[in-house]
């Protein structure tokens, strides 16, 4: 059962990678605001920390559009992008999730999730990290 947290959670991780996965996400939805041909006024990304069990659980969820459902199994893949006309790459997801499951015992998942704000709904993507936590003796 996911519950809310208020108390600081321990973590085990690199935390100077954690950053850099983050950044990705980050960068990837403001990449995506910015793709947009018509661009919206509240432009929002969230994020959650929830505890589930012995895993800390960070939640990263954008307005940005989502994700078409015909690619979204593909953008973990090296070198998958569709961003070719921008110097698009393809290496940030496909490094975070190598970090993420080889590196650290922990998982990254996406879904498209509806978002509502402002009496207005939004489709965005969502992230999930599940990271192991530090026990405490
Ligand atoms: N928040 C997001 N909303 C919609 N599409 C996304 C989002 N994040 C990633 N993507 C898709 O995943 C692809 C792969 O992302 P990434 O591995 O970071 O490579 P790059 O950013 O160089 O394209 C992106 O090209 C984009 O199509
Ligand atoms: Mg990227």
């Amino acid at each position: 059962m996911l519950e809310e947290y208020d108390e600081d959670l321990e973590i085990l991780g690199y935390p100077r990678e954690l950053i850099q996965i983050f950044m990705n996400i980050f960068v990837n939805a403001i990449d995506e605001f910015e793709r947009k041909a018509e661009k919206q006024e509240f432009k929002i990304l969230k994020t959650k920390i929830l505890k589930d069990g012995n895993s800390g659980v960070i939640v990263i969820q954008d307005n940005a559009g989502g994700i078409p459902e015909n690619i979204i199994d593909k953008i973990f893949d090296s070198k998958f992008t569709t961003k070719s006309d921008t110097n698009g790459t393809g290496i940030g997801l496909y490094m975070s999730k190598e970090m993420i499951e080889k590196y650290m015992d922990c998982t990254i998942s996406v879904e498209n999730k509806e978002m509502e704000y402002s009496e207005q709904k939004y489709l965005g993507a969502q992230f999930t990290i599940k990271i192991p936590l530090k026990i405490k003796e």
